[in-house]
């Protein structure tokens, strides 16, 4: 087998070994421990060969794998001709080095191969500018290792300063070059989508989050009868969606369908999806989709929990979404998760089952936003009087000022920096209490 060649890898119709190293005691079945990995080379085009699980109290420092493993790994390489090996693990530079050395195979790590998959499924032009940066961050680390091949060549190992050291600093510095180039394109696409996603803040804004394959866009689908692509891929679905969710007794709300997350994802493709998330921050309910069919559901609601977290999304309105309920064998999971949160549902996307509930749980937390207000405006102004009548709900109406007119009303919250444009003077206070469903009901004219 020849040296490994890095340059402009893709991983796409490669044969590879896939190896994981489980540390720290967990108990993961040696059955499942393999299978999210599976999926992710699944969609990543790679074709498999070879397996190989390691349990370790900890990963070892300089291989990851422990020595009589690597060796199991170079015998496994030859047996099979595999070109490449994916591993589960993250690995540091120094560990992926050592291995290329050891078995002299390309050696892809966790966060390498969802960085290639991002590429390959990146459609718009934000997200090709994301993923670039994203790649070209976690390649900037790893200089070293992808030239060690040129080292050998001209200047051998421990030579203090081959062609392959200097070929690294100019490498680096057309890196860095490029990184700077990318972070300014996208601070102004960034500004420019805070833009449009805050001009929407007029109607409910609710985001879909989940764990890849959840089933968001199939929700999405289901809910809003968007041609939305679903696929039974992990990230199918890269860029934000927003379609209009006309919401049963509630009226017109935007849903957006986001980014898939996954355990472990490589922290420059959380931070430079950032803005791709702008949704879900700006979310006035975030509706957290899970596979609950998924032995492993719990540890993917954690996950998408701590990315949430990580990209500073603040979790004030938030659904539990259960999805495939169709599907689902183990009914003590699905009772597990509904126990940790007061507001959940369980709905299978598929088959529409639950959606009703889903409407109206979504709605009842969108009616959370309302405010009572006070408005005063002049007797003469027909705009506020048809802002009122198509936006809020009128409780009384006080024409004793001269020229004035004072009103008390509901109004979704959404609709108050409007409001203040219009009239003459406005005092509000949140709304007690929350506007039920039975009372909008009532007043079937009084949408968001
Ligand atoms: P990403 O784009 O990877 O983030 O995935 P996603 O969360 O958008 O999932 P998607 O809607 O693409 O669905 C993934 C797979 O699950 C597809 O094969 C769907 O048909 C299937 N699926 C979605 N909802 C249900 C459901 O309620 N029941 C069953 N049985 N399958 C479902």
């Amino acid at each position: 087998m020849g040296e490994p060649l890095r340059d402009g890898l893709k991983v796409q119709s490669q044969s590879a070994i896939l190896v994981a190293v489980i540390d720290g005691g967990r108990k993961i079945p040696r059955e499942d421990v393999l299978t999210e990995l599976h999926g992710l080379v699944k969609t990543a085009g790679v074709d498999v060969v070879g397996e190989l699980v390691q349990y370790r109290h900890e990963v070892h420092p300089g291989t990851c794998l422990g020595s009589g493993k690597v060796e199991e790994l170079c015998d496994l390489i030859h047996a099979t001709g595999a070109t490449l090996v994916i591993f589960d693990n993250n690995l540091t530079p120094a560990q992926g080095r050592s291995l290329e050395s050891e078995t002299k195979c390309v050696i892809v790590d966790r966060s390498e191969l969802i960085l290639d998959i991002f590429a390959t499924h990146a459609r718009t032009a934000e997200s090709r500018l994301q993923v670039e940066l994203a790649q070209l961050q976690y390649t900037r680390t790893r200089l070293k290792r992808m030239w060690t091949h040129l080292e050998r060549i001209d200047g051998g190992i421990g030579t203090a300063r081959g062609p392959g050291e200097k070929q690294i600093e100019t490498d680096r510095r057309l890196i860095d070059q490029r990184i700077s180039e990318l972070k300014r394109n996208l601070s102004e696409v960034e500004r420019r989508r805070e833009r449009i996603v805050s001009q929407r803040q007029d109607h409910g804004l609710v985001s879909l989050v989940g764990y890849t394959n959840a089933g968001k866009s199939t929700l999405m689908r289901a809910l809003t009868g968007a041609d939305v692509y679903v696929a039974d891929q992990l990230f199918a679905t890269l860029e934000t969606r927003t379609r209009k969710w006309s919401i049963p007794n509630w009226g017109d709300a935007l849903l957006s369908d986001t980014v898939g997350f996954v355990r472990d994802l490589p922290h420059q493709l959380v931070a430079s999806f950032k803005s791709t998330l702008e949704e879900a921050r700006h979310a006035d309910v975030l509706l957290h989709v899970v596979d609950v069919s998924h032995p492993e559901a719990e540890l993917q609601v954690d996950t998408v929990e701590q990315v949430l977290a990580e990209i500073g999304v603040e979790i004030r309105k938030y659904i539990l979404v259960l999805n495939k309920i169709d599907k689902v064998q183990d009914r003590q999971l699905v009772d597990t998760l509904r126990a940790r949160y007061s507001h959940s549902v369980t709905i299978s996307a598929q088959s529409g089952l639950g959606l009703d509930q889903l409407g109206q749980l979504v709605a009842d937390q969108l009616g959370d936003g309302f405010i009572n207000v006070q408005v005063t405006g002049s007797v003469s102004d027909g705009r506020l009087y048809a802002f009122l009548a198509e936006h809020a709900e009128t409780t009384s109406t006080d024409y004793s000022q001269e020229n004035e007119v004072k009103f008390d009303i509901r109004l979704p919250r959404a609709y108050l920096h409007r409001l203040k444009q219009l009239a003459l003077n406005v005092v509000w206070s949140d709304s007690q209490p929350v506007l039920t469903q039975a009372a909008q009901e009532h007043e079937p004219g009084w949408t968001a």
